[in-house]
């Protein structure tokens, strides 16, 4: 059961990831540019912090131009790169060839399971089905998972589910009881994680009590 912070802002990340609770970060075009950064300084930074699962989105036009970044990224990077691809008869090329060289591969855009079970016969160490997106179109974004999480067991499938594109709290639950293996999550979703207004109100009155009761 693996969270990871879907985002490029290395100042929320370095604060989240020293919870402990933390276990790697999914980022992607739209994400960095938000950042204002260049991608290889965002994930030199988040190297430097020590997060060991960093997913470097490649978004170039041949296969040959993709593998040729992904292997820079891996060059500079090193372990904590995690290759991302689309789910398209290139990326899933990519994926194939990357995984023989046991590189990890996430592949990301997926919104069908038939699209899951391609990514996994190409070797992807991740599929990335995309939550919030799918049920931004009037279907069920959290049936994907359960129905990918389920092919994928039936089959012994090593490859695991990535959640993303997750909207709030309760998909979040929700994505691990259908069978994810990991949820990535905009920062503001995992503070959300964290609150009740039932632990808010109980330890408002344990903190008043307690002042009448400690001396
Ligand atoms: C996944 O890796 C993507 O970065 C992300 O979850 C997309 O989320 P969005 O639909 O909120 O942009």
């Amino acid at each position: 059961m693996q969270i990871f912070l879907d985002t490029a802002d290395c100042q929320e990340i370095q604060k989240h990831y020293s919870t402990g609770l933390i276990d790697g970060v999914t980022t992607n075009p739209s994400l960095i540019l938000k950042s204002h950064r260049k991608p290889d300084d965002v994930y030199a930074e988040l190297k430097a912090m020590g997060i060991p699962d960093i997913s470097m989105e490649v978004v170039e036009h041949t296969v040959i131009d993709m593998l040729r970044e992904a292997h820079r990224l891996v060059e500079l990077f090193g372990e904590c790169t995690t290759i991302k691809v689309p789910c398209t008869p290139d990326g899933l090329m990519v994926c194939n060839q990357l995984a023989k060289e046991n590189i990890r591969v996430n592949v990301t855009l997926i919104f069908s399971q038939a699209q899951a079970i391609l990514a996994a016969k190409a070797g992807a160490a991740y599929v990335s089905p995309f939550v919030g997106r799918v049920d931004d179109n009037s279907f069920g974004g959290l049936c994907l998972v359960k129905d990918i999480a389920k092919v994928f067991r039936e089959h012994m499938v090593r490859t695991q589910v990535l959640a993303a594109s997750l909207r709030g709290v309760r998909d979040v639950g929700r994505a691990f009881e259908y069978g994810a293996d990991i949820v990535t999550m905009p920062t503001g979703v995992f503070e959300k994680m964290y609150k009740h207004i039932l632990t808010d109100k109980g330890l408002e009155l344990f903190s008043r009590d307690w002042e009448q009761v400690k001396h």
